[in-house]
């Protein structure tokens, strides 16, 4: 029997919806190709070997028990597969897999409601955990930890708080920002995973998997140039899959080459290092009107239209990882790799601040 799983709210459609949104290769008949190519148990993930060794352990041990797993929270930037674990972690424990989103979780009573609702055993999982109002984590602080729930029936004189078991459920989060978690909630996890951007033989492994699903013949060396341009994220490495294969079906045979993988690329505008807009706007600020001196954030993100925590979590990360940019005790520095994607010249004495 293949596990229930039932949308509350903010499911993934929406969240789809809104990373798509914000990326200029996205189509939104990808969408049901995205199911189709999600992993489904922990073997079909690539990459991120250590967590899944762990998590192998932690559910291989709670199926012995006989228990459910631990509470989990998975933290990382946006496209590296939180919601992927998690959805297999209940499907590796054949459990029901129940998903909400934070910011639909104002009321104590919101969440009070989806976990009383909850079957034995149940993943509840929560996306962009960090975004639940405080009420919703009062909740679910007692829920996390005795499996009851406290409710206040009546008001005034007469109001009195009734205590209601729960079943042993497993509770996933998922946050871009593990720092935006208060202590106590975080402290209620069995098991953090901090999700790391993948190296390039990882996203072309991905790159070859999703082909195969798709029945697309991509050569390796194909699979390689695609893994390049992928920021190091499989979401986006599966989004320039697609618009090769579009590309590659208009133009030629249907076999994705070498050659025609980096025509496509560069007709579909993906970067050689698979910067986006906001990157790349980010980079020009810096490099142009800052002329590599140090940025404070607030400053860079008003002069990019963007706010300061999305560039905080989403966009700076990668720059940083890449090389193209640091963070100094001044604010954000430009380095010289980042002049030099632009077809700029580095100013002088540009490496000591760099090194700063
Ligand atoms: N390790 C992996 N192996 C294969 N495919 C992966 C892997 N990680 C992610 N993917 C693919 O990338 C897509 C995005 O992953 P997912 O939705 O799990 O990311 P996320 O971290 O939840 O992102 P967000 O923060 O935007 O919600 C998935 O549809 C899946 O196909
Ligand atoms: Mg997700």
């Amino acid at each position: 029997m293949s596990p229930r799983r039932e949308i509350l709210s903010g499911d993934s459609p929406a969240q789809e919806s809104r990373s798509e949104a914000s990326n200029p290769f996205a189509l939104p008949s990808d969408l049901s190709i995205e199911a189709a190519i999600r992993p489904r148990v922990l073997d079909e993930f690539i990459g991120q070997s250590q967590i899944k060794a762990h998590l192998e352990v932690v559910i291989k041990a709670a199926q012995g028990r006989g228990q459910s797993v631990d509470h989990l929270l998975f933290a990382g930037p946006p496209g590296l597969g939180k919601t992927s674990l998690a959805q297999i972690v209940a499907n590796e424990m054949g459990a029901g897999f129940r998903v909400t989103s934070g910011p639909t979780l104002v009321r104590g009573g919101d969440l009070a409601a989806i976990l009383n609702s909850l079957n034995e055993g149940d993943v509840l999982f929560i996306d962009e955990i960090h975004r639940m109002s405080k009420a919703a984590g009062e909740v679910l602080y007692s829920a996390m930890e005795d499996f009851k729930l406290d409710i206040l029936v009546g008001e005034g004189p007469t109001a009195r708080s009734i205590r209601i078991d729960l079943p042993r459920f497993t509770l996933i989060g998922a946050t871009t920002r593990t720092g935006m978690l208060t202590g106590p909630l975080r402290d209620r996890f069995g098991f953090v995973a901090r999700l790391d951007y993948y190296n390039p033989d990882e996203l072309a492994a991905i790159v070859r998997r999703s082909a195969a699903i798709l029945e697309v013949e991509v050569a390796h060396k194909a699979s390689v140039e695609i893994a390049r341009r992928s920021r190091g994220t499989p979401r986006l490495a599966n989004r320039l899959l697609r618009r090769v294969r579009d590309y590659v079906e208009v133009h030629a045979d249907g076999v994705v080459t070498e050659e025609l993988a980096e025509v496509a690329l560069e007709f579909f505008g993906a970067d050689s290092l698979g910067l986006d807009k906001l990157d790349r706007a980010i980079l020009e600020v810096m490099c142009v009107t800052y002329r590599g001196n140090p940025v404070g954030i607030t400053t860079l993100a008003a002069t990019v239209g963007e706010e300061a925590e999305t560039i905080e979590d989403v966009y700076e990360p990668f720059l940083i990882q890449a090389g193209l940019i640091a963070r100094t005790r001044r604010g954000r520095v430009a380095g010289p790799l980042a002049f030099q994607h632009l077809g700029l010249q580095p100013p002088q004495l540009f490496d000591d601040l760099f090194r700063e």
